[in-house]
C-alpha cells in the first residue's frame, strides 16, 4: 500500500500527461528558444508564449502577458522582487504564518538595514488585517503575504490586506504557493503589484519551474538579482530593461515550463473549483474522523472554512516524527513531519520547536485513502 498526503510539499500524481510531455520536448528536440532561428526552436516559444498567457488567465492578469515571467520556483521570485526592490531603511511588513522563502530573504535583508515586522495571527493562523495595517509607517514601501499558510492551510484575508495596502499606497506581493491552482486569485482585483507562484505545488506541474506575474511599473522599481544573456539585446551589457527578458536571464527551463503547460491545460479544463472541490472534501472527512481519535489536536481552524487542504497534526505525549516515521515504514502513508520550513508559523500555533505531521490532500487522493488513514492513526493512538 502507498498513500501520498504530501500534496503540500509537491503534488503526486502530476497532471496527466506531464511526464510525457517533458519526456517527449527533451527526446524530440529540447532547442532553446530565442537564440536558435529554426522551426523547432520557434515552436518551443509558441509553447512558452501560450503557458505565460494560461498562467495570466488563470490569475486574472489583464495586462500584457510578457509581465508573466519564469524563474525556477516562487522561493526565487520572492527573493527577486524583496531584495531587488528594498533598499537600506525601507520597511516591509509580513506576517507570522510566513514560510522561509518569504522570511530568510527578509531576515537577510534586515542585516543590510532594511526593517521588517510580521503582524501575528492567532493560534489558529487567523490574521486579522488591522493588526497588520497597524504595522504600516511612512518608511512601509510593501506589503508581502501568503495566500495561506503550509502548515494549517489558514486562508489569508488577501482582499482585506490588498485594500490597505491600495489605500496606504504599499506595494502588494503575494506568495500564492499554496492556494495556486485552488482557489480564484486575480491580479486585477486584487490590485498586486506581483503575484510570485510555482509550478509543482496544485498546479500540477514539474518542480523546478515557477515565476512571478508583475505589474509593468513596479518591473521598473526591481534591481534583477541575476542578470546574463538573454538572446536580446545582444549588442549590449546592460541588462534589458523590457520584460520578460529583464528577470530571465540564462536558459529558460523549458521541459518545465512544457510541463506546467501541460498541467495548466489539465486544472483549465477540470476547473480550480472542482479541483478545490474535491481536496476540500477530503480534508472535511479527515477533520472529522480527527476530532474522534484521543490524544490528537488539529491545529488551525476547526473545520475546512477559510482553508487550503492541509492539515496538521499534534499527536500528544508522542513523539510526532516517530508518528509520521511509523505512518510511513509501516503503512505505506506519506506525510511530512517537523516545521515545515515555518518556524515563526509553529511559535503562532504553538507547535514550536516539535512540529507537527502534515497531511496535504490532492487531487489523486480518494476517500477511501482517507478512512485507511483514520484507521492507522486509530491504532497508532490505541497502541
Ligand atoms: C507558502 C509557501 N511559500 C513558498 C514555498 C516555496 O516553494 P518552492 O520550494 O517551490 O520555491 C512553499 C513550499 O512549500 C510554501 O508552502
Amino acid at each position: 500500500m502507498s498513500i501520498y498526503f504530501d500534496n503540500g510539499s509537491t503534488s503526486f500524481p502530476k497532471a496527466p500527461g506531464v511526464g510525457e510531455a517533458v519526456a517527449g520536448l527533451i527526446a524530440g528536440g529540447a532547442f532553446n528558444i530565442n537564440r536558435g532561428g529554426y522551426a523547432g526552436a520557434y515552436e518551443v516559444a509558441g509553447t512558452v508564449y501560450e503557458t505565460r498567457e494560461m498562467l495570466a488567465q488563470l490569475f486574472s492578469f489583464s495586462g500584457e502577458c510578457k509581465n508573466v515571467v519564469f524563474m525556477p520556483s516562487v522561493t526565487y521570485a520572492l527573493n527577486t522582487v524583496l531584495k531587488g526592490f528594498l533598499r537600506p531603511g525601507d520597511h516591509v511588513v509580513t506576517t507570522s504564518m510566513e514560510h522561509n522563502a518569504v522570511m530568510r530573504p527578509l531576515v537577510q535583508l534586515a542585516h543590510t538595514g532594511v526593517l521588517f515586522d510580521a503582524a501575528g495571527a492567532d493560534c489558529r493562523g487567523v490574521l486579522d488585517p488591522d493588526a497588520l495595517e497597524a504595522l504600516i509607517t511612512p518608511r512601509t514601501r510593501a506589503v508581502v503575504v501568503t495566500a495561506a499558510s503550509n502548515v494549517c492551510g489558514t486562508l489569508m484575508p488577501l482582499r482585506d490586506i490588498a485594500e490597505i495596502c491600495s489605500r496606504r499606497h504599499v506595494r502588494l506581493i503575494v506568495d500564492s504557493a499554496q492556494a495556486a491552482g485552488l482557489f480564484p486569485l486575480s491580479m486585477d482585483e486584487l490590485g498586486a503589484d506581483a503575484l510570485t507562484f510555482t509550478g509543482h505545488k496544485s498546479l500540477l506541474g514539474p518542480q523546478g519551474i515557477g515565476g512571478m506575474i508583475v505589474r509593468p511599473d513596479f518591473a521598473g522599481e526591481i534591481e534583477p538579482v541575476i542578470s546574463g544573456g538573454t538572446g536580446s539585446m545582444s549588442d549590449s551589457e546592460e541588462v534589458p530593461p523590457f520584460l520578460p527578458d529583464r528577470f530571465e536571464p540564462g536558459t529558460l527551463n523549458l521541459p518545465g515550463i512544457i510541463g506546467l503547460h501541460c498541467a495548466l491545460r489539465f486544472v483549465q479544463s477540470t476547473g480550480i473549483d472542482a479541483l478545490r472541490n474535491h481536496d476540500i472534501a477530503l480534508t472535511g472527512r479527515f477533520l472529522k474522523g480527527v476530532r474522534t481519535l484521543p490524544g490528537v489536536r488539529a491545529v488551525g481552524l476547526p473545520g475546512t472554512e477559510g482553508r487550503a487542504p492541509i492539515v496538521s497534526l499534534d499527536f500528544t505525549g508522542r513523539d510526532n516524527a516517530a508518528v509520521s516515521f511509523t505512518l510511513d515504514s509501516e503503512y505505506g502513508i506519506m506525510t511530512r513531519c517537523g516545521l515545515h520550513c515555518a518556524p515563526r508559523a509553529h511559535k503562532t500555533l504553538g507547535t514550536f520547536p516539535h512540529g507537527t505531521v502534515r497531511f496535504a490532500f490532492g487531487y489523486g487522493n480518494t476517500e477511501a485513502e482517507v478512512d485507511t488513514c483514520l484507521d492507522v492513526l486509530r491504532r497508532i493512538v490505541q497502541a
